[in-house]
């Protein structure tokens, strides 16, 4: 028997009654019936999996974290300088807080607004960063900002908005989804606001290949993990020794992707369905898109922000980019 009690809540809750927790489960409950099946790569983020991803920003392989920290470290100041002080500071996907608080010292933000779909575990990180930096005001939000129709509510400032999207997180959406995605940032940046984004770049294959199949098996762990989930979601019965991790980039669709593959062929069975699996058939979990810089800088335009500055490590693997609101029609 589990003891559920020591399990996290909002994603992972088995019998989670909310909507939001019925919709979870049709969405993964679909994707396990799709004749390709798939599962969200949000579904990788429960208690254990978000332990697991932060295991796999400390393997040598996975280079996007350090490298991302370094150039922060390195041209941080002129980051600042760029970006200007005083600002409304958006951090989307804030987890810990831990990338943001980092650049406090240099930003002085007037107001902190960390979103994060896991609520709980922001209002633990933001009530020990307000101790450190009491001068800021800090408004945590509760928010899943991956589907289309979000919106900052009214206690976040208007003036100077910086969002900040670190990470790569955006080489999740596909090229089409992020666009639409940085057009809804767009929309609420108001005339002085900006974007501060880090994007992960394209690079030899066996670099990507290594960084999402690493010799020490994190990655397939974290990827193996979201069969445990989908067990504790929808009760099913996934045997996780019956599948394997497949991490590899996709060069004609520019991404690395993931995928689990059933070693024998099976039945999986769940609350109200089944399905079986042959040997070799595949369950795609992530897309991981990786962008050339001009791709990246032309995906800002298009989403109606002008790249104002463009920060790279000396290998060129990964790139921050600064870019500002263009006023609408300003680009005719
Ligand atoms: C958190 C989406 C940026 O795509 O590199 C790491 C997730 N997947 N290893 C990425 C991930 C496998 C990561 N992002």
């Amino acid at each position: 028997m589990l003891n559920r009690s020591t399990e996290a809540p909002s994603l992972d809750v088995p019998f989670d009654t909310s909507a939001e927790g019925l919709r979870l489960r049709a969405e993964l409950e679909a994707g396990l019936r799709a004749p390709h099946a798939c599962i969200s790569p949000k579904f990788l983020y429960d208690a254990l999996g978000s332990k697991l991803f932060e295991a796999i920003c400390e393997v040598p392989e996975y280079y996007p974290t350090r490298t991302e920290a370094a150039i922060f470290e390195r041209h941080g100041a002129e980051i600042a300088r760029a970006v200007g002080t005083g600002s409304t500071l958006i951090d989307l996907g804030a987890g810990n807080c831990a990338k943001a608080a980092r650049l406090f010292p240099l930003l002085h933000p007037a107001q902190y607004v960390p979103v994060d779909i896991s609520a709980d575990f922001l209002q633990d990180a933001v009530e020990r960063l307000q101790q450190r930096f009491r001068h800021i005001e800090m408004n945590p939000l509760g928010m899943d900002f991956s589907g289309g129709d979000w919106r900052l509510p009214d206690v976040v400032r208007q003036e100077h908005r910086l969002f900040f999207y670190p990470g790569s997180s955006i080489g999740n959406f596909s090229p089409e989804d992020a666009l639409a995605f940085l057009r809804r940032v767009r929309a609420q940046c108001g005339p002085d606001g900006g974007i501060l984004i880090g994007i992960d770049l394209a690079k030899e294959h066996a670099v990507l290949d290594a960084a999402y199949d690493d010799a020490l098996g994190v990655t397939a762990a974290f990827n193996l993990n979201v069969l445990r989930h989908a067990n504790l979601l929808l009760g099913a019965d996934f045997d996780i020794r019956a599948w394997r991790h497949h991490g590899f980039y996709n060069e004609r669709e520019g991404r690395v992707e993931m995928h689990l593959e059933a070693r024998r062929s099976q039945q999986v069975t769940w609350r109200g369905g089944s399905r079986r699996f042959e040997a070799g058939e595949r369950i795609h979990t992530e897309n991981s898109y990786k962008y050339r810089p001009a791709a990246a800088v032309g995906l800002l335009e298009q989403a109606g922000f002008a790249a104002a500055g463009v920060w790279t490590d000396e290998r060129g693997w990964f790139a921050v980019i600064h870019a500002r609101a263009i006023p609408p029609g300003a680009l005719h």
